[in-house]
């Protein structure tokens, strides 16, 4: 631009600014980097900041009146430039803001993680209930038990080899008639709580129970029983037999086909084992048999007066048979993978 030569420096790095200046404003992609562009244009380093302290270098009064009127054009010009760009961006960035932060209230909301009971708490709680439905009621008893309930009281011979210690687990403490030991099945709760009630009785016994067997595909050291009892006047081995047929079809399904084959408890005489018919094979179930009378004496029962019969299931058996679980240690595993698949 052909400025005339008496004009100071600064009034030509305005010339260039105005004609610049405009084309970046415009380019400006941010309102932080518009705020560095009005910095250069219009800030206290800028051309036009420079161009003003430089007019009174100007001698004519003339000249410095149009170099100041032209000064203030540009800045002006250049203000409303910044200013309707900057509302643009400021426009803009919000809606993005105000986009990124969106809820979208049509969303389903995160629903917490459920838990579930362990399946074989299921299968206690679901057995249990099926002989509540039966009208009996339901006792627990101690997981440290004596020697005495666990054996003695149940007409188990002093010799009998499940009261070795290769078989049961002994507690150190008691002295040597009342060895304390982990109870080995839930039986010992037949002798104590026929000791606490007069018959008739009719009681099932959840719990756990203690063996000293290695982890193998049917066997865990610590199980689940659950043991049952009728004691009343001319109970018959029909009555267990309609009884056990009965919960196996109702665990099972209505065609569930049961037999009893001949076996040896202590406690119950004559004993049985009940197998049933699921998935195409007989599978053993549980033991049982008439309550034998020694059992009765030792617990103040008059033999002559009432019967019963008694039966001890597996839980874990039992949720096996259902579920088609061939290894016991899928049940104590901690691995929800398996456990949530039967919830
Ligand atoms: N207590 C036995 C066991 O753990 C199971 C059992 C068999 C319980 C026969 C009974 C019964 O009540 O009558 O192997």
């Amino acid at each position: 631009m052909a400025t005339s030569t008496n004009l100071p420096e600064p009034m030509e790095s305005l010339d260039e600014l105005a004609t610049h200046a405009p084309g970046r404003i415009a380019e400006a992609a941010t309102v932080a980097e518009l705020e560095e562009i009005e910095a250069k244009t219009v800030g206290k380093q800028s051309p036009i900041a420079a161009a003003r302290r430089s007019l009174g270098s100007i001698d004519d009064p003339d000249a410095r009146r149009a170099e100041g009127l032209r000064i203030n054009e540009i800045a002006m010009a250049l203000t409303a430039d910044l200013d309707n760009r900057r509302r643009l961006l400021a426009g803009a960035e919000e809606d993005a803001a105000l986009q990124a932060d969106a809820v979208d209230v049509t969303l389903p909301g995160r629903l917490p993680e459920r838990g579930s009971l362990h399946l074989i708490q299921q299968t206690m709680d679901e057995i249990v209930d099926i002989f509540v439905g039966l009208g009996y009621t339901v006792a627990t008893g101690p997981e440290a038990e004596t020697e005495f309930y666990n054996f003695t009281a149940l007409n188990i011979p002093a010799t009998h080899p499940s009261r070795m210690e290769s078989d049961t687990l002994y507690l150190d403490y008691g002295t040597e008639e009342e060895e304390v030991l982990l109870r080995t099945h839930t039986s010992p709760m037949q002798a104590r709580y026929m000791e606490q009630h007069e018959p008739p009785v009719y009681v099932v016994v959840p719990g756990r129970a203690f063996r000293a067997d290695a982890v193998d595909a049917t066997h865990l050291p610590v199980f689940h029983q659950i043991e049952g009892l009728a004691v009343d006047e001319n109970i018959t081995f029909g009555d267990l037999k309609g009884t056990l047929a009965d919960f196996a079809k109702r665990f099972f399904g209505p065609d569930t086909k049961v037999k009893f084959i001949p076996h040896y408890f202590p406690f119950t005489e004559p004993s049985a084992e009940m197998h049933a018919y699921t998935n195409g094979e007989w599978l053993e179930l549980l033991g049982c048999g008439m309550v034998n009378p020694a059992v009765f004496e030792q617990v103040g029962y008059d033999p002559s007066a009432v019967t019963g019969f008694a039966f001890g299931v597996g839980a874990e058996r039992m949720a096996m048979v259902r579920h088609g679980i061939n290894n016991i240690r899928a049940l104590a595993d901690a691995d929800v993978r398996i456990l949530e698949q039967y919830r």
